[in-house]
């Protein structure tokens, strides 16, 4: 028989176990609740707090658990770009985004489209010749429209134009701009629009968290767009930050400006990576930025809510991008979650 000396100290014991798991043990576990949800208590401010996936994670299952408890939002990683959804010319495949949306709904989880118009990860056919202005139009439109059709009323947002602009300001030379001029991102708009009137439509980029040259670009542009009544109803912030090039400070400001021009705003892509191997002391700095970029979106009204780049640094994408650099996000290689988790839930608190 035990004692009771002994089951306190198992008690005890099981409580340093689940402490270092991560599982609360708090009153609120012991009067048997969960500790509330990212997702939850975004909620609380009117606000989601999303997570990206990808299809082959979807076997994981303590992965996909997670990824369905946590959050109360999905962005697929990549199943509804350019060279998945239309691997031949005319020919749609949506059975990778519809995975994830299905999921999504099993879950009631918002669902972010990403992305229609984008440099990076088009098919062969379309990279592989050349096309008049009038041949480019008709197969941006036709993109556009059969895929924003197949999503009405299941996702939320869309991603419609990625990374149009230069780090200077100046439009990024993809083969739209090249073959079409900048007016492509206006005619983007209004066909996605046509397409599905109710979506929210965004331009999305990478490294205009602060206030700068290619955040002005972006800026312009928004003002140019709207007093031509071109349907854009939000900036997406992608937020691929990293230790070693400092914390953007006028990320708070900087969404302040585009929700004074009537614009959704929303932290789209965010991560936070360091050069390897991770220090206690990295750990702790990227936890600080963590709760920085979510105290910043919850200070301005109409910034909606916060995605990040998946969860866990097993499903990070910066690796394989960034030689030597990693550990990005706020759950470890093992689905723990680290001292950025317990800043974020802080800051939302
Ligand atoms: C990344 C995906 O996470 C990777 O799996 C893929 O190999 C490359 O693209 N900006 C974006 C995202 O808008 O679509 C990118 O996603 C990351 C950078």
């Amino acid at each position: 028989m035990r004692t009771a000396r002994t089951r306190l100290r198992l008690a005890g014991a099981l409580a340093t176990v689940l402490v270092a798991a991560g599982v609360a043990t708090g009153p609120a576990a012991q009067a048997g609740q969960a500790p509330p949800t990212l997702a939850e208590l975004a909620q609380r401010h009117g606000r989601y707090f999303g997570s990206a996936t990808d299809n082959p994670e979807l076997t994981d299952e303590p992965y996909t658990a997670l990824l369905g408890s946590e959050f109360g939002q999905i962005t697929p990683g990549n199943g509804m770009k350019w060279y998945a959804t239309e691997p031949q010319q005319g020919v749609f495949d949506f059975t990778q985004g519809d995975e994830i949306v299905n999921l999504a709904r099993a879950h009631r989880q918002k669902v972010r489209g990403h992305t229609l118009v984008w440099h990076s990860q088009l098919p062969d056919w379309l990279t592989s010749r050349d096309w008049t202005a009038a041949e480019l139009r008709a197969v941006l439109k036709k993109h556009i429209q059969t895929e924003v059709r197949h999503y009405r009323g299941k996702v939320f947002a869309w991603d419609v134009v990625n990374e149009a602009f230069n780090e200077d300001g100046t439009y990024r030379e993809t083969v739209f701009y090249k073959t079409l001029g900048p007016g492509y991102i206006a005619d983007a708009l209004r066909w996605a629009h046509q397409a599905d009137p109710r979506v929210k439509l965004y331009l999305n980029d990478y490294n205009i968290e602060a206030i700068g040259p290619k955040s002005d670009a972006y800026y312009q542009l928004a003002k140019e767009l709207k007093a031509k009544g071109v349907p854009l109803h939000g900036i997406g912030f992608q937020a691929h930050l990293a230790l070693q090039y400092g914390y953007p400070d006028t990320l708070e400001d900087n969404l302040r400006r585009f929700s004074r021009l009537g614009l959704d705003t929303s932290l789209t892509e965010v991560d936070v990576r360091m050069q390897l191997p991770a220090t206690e002391e990295k750990l702790a700095q990227q936890a600080e930025w963590y709760r920085e970029l979510t105290e910043a979106c919850l200070a301005v009204r109409r910034c909606v809510g916060i995605t990040i780049w998946d969860y866990t640094d097993k499903y990070s994408w910066i690796p394989a991008f960034f030689p030597g650099e990693g550990a990005a996000l706020p759950w470890d290689e093992q689905l723990r979650p680290k001292p950025a988790y317990y800043a974020i839930r802080e800051a939302l608190s």
